[in-house]
């Protein structure tokens, strides 16, 4: 090793002897970069083996004074210190702040929501097991938004947050700052923000919720179903015999026809009697509080 590459006298002030370690580190870095593979191989081999061995040897002192209720809360305040934390997460012995972890989560997902019109928000964490969560654009409201939390959402907080084990999905608008509803943006999944041939319907106040309300738009007759800010729309026609759906029993946002007792999912259309037919669905926009339907021809 060439003479300037040693480690010189340690300065007294901790900043500056972290400064002049970094400095250290970078400088022997530029070095072994430009030696030949098979010695960069070497050293790197060096510098795993010790890291192995100062791993080792902080795990026993973390499980050591984990043992301890009183060492173990010591260690917790020594880990916030940068340098402890950084070194220690080096080694896989800490990990980020849970808020960090889900964040990076939600982040790993987005780019997948979006690309179906979606998203989803942090609402809270509740330590030590349960995260909640929004689903926002075409994700709210959407028939596989069960899908999308399970598979996308959920597996995510859990690959970045082992310890999370309840993740639940919270309805409705983000509030906003000071504590009013933000104006309601709802486009239903089975519509995209811009598309056209929609139709005013109503107003969002005049649909009550877990109500189905029966509605004629351009001559078509509809049933309106909202849940929170999400509102969906399905042709008022039985899919046995098309006879009308309203006057029928709703129970948890399932209808019941009233003439033969088929049984539809409102939000979806989807049929829980016979699973081969489904009601038509309509796409829904709710903005500024006025629902508007692109009906299905
Ligand atoms: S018309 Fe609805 S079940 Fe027969």
């Amino acid at each position: 090793m060439p003479a300037d590459a040693s480690i010189q006298t340690t300065p007294d002030n901790a900043a500056e002897r972290l400064a002049k370690l970094a400095s250290d580190v970078a400088m022997l870095e530029a070095i072994g970069a430009a030696w030949p593979p098979d010695q960069q191989a070497t050293l790197a081999r060096l510098k795993d083996a010790i890291e192995a061995l100062h791993r080792e040897a902080l795990l026993r002192i973390v499980q050591g004074l984990r043992e301890d209720p009183a060492a173990a809360q010591q260690l917790r305040k020594v880990v916030q210190d940068p340098l402890v934390f950084g070194v220690l997460r080096l080694h896989g012995l800490v990990r980020d702040p849970l808020e960090s972890r889900v964040r990076a989560a939600l982040e790993s997902v987005a780019p997948f929501l979006a690309e179906h019109g979606g998203g989803v928000q942090l609402v809270a964490i509740k330590p030590p097991d349960t995260v909640e969560v929004r689903l926002t654009g075409a994700c709210n409201g959407c028939p596989a938004a069960g899908m999308t939390l399970h598979q996308g959402v959920e597996k995510a907080i859990r690959e970045y947050a082992p310890e999370i084990t309840r993740i639940a999905a919270v309805k409705g608008a983000e509030p906003a700052n000071d504590g009013k509803k933000i104006p309601l943006h709802f486009v239903s999944p089975f519509a995209r923000e811009n598309d056209g041939g929609f139709v005013d319907a109503c107003a969002l106040d005049e649909l009550p919720l877990g109500v189905a309300t029966a509605l004629a738009v351009s001559g078509r007759e509809v049933l309106f179903w909202r849940d929170h800010d999400s509102v969906s729309c399905v042709d008022n026609a039985c899919a046995h015999l098309g006879m009308p759906l309203d006057g029928g029993e709703v129970v948890d946002g399932m209808i019941e026809c009233p003439h033969h007792g088929f049984q539809y999912r409102l939000d979806t259309g989807e049929c829980l009697t016979v699973p081969e037919v489904q009601l038509v669905v309509h796409a829904v926009r709710v903005r500024d509080g006025r629902v508007a339907v692109k009906l299905e021809a």
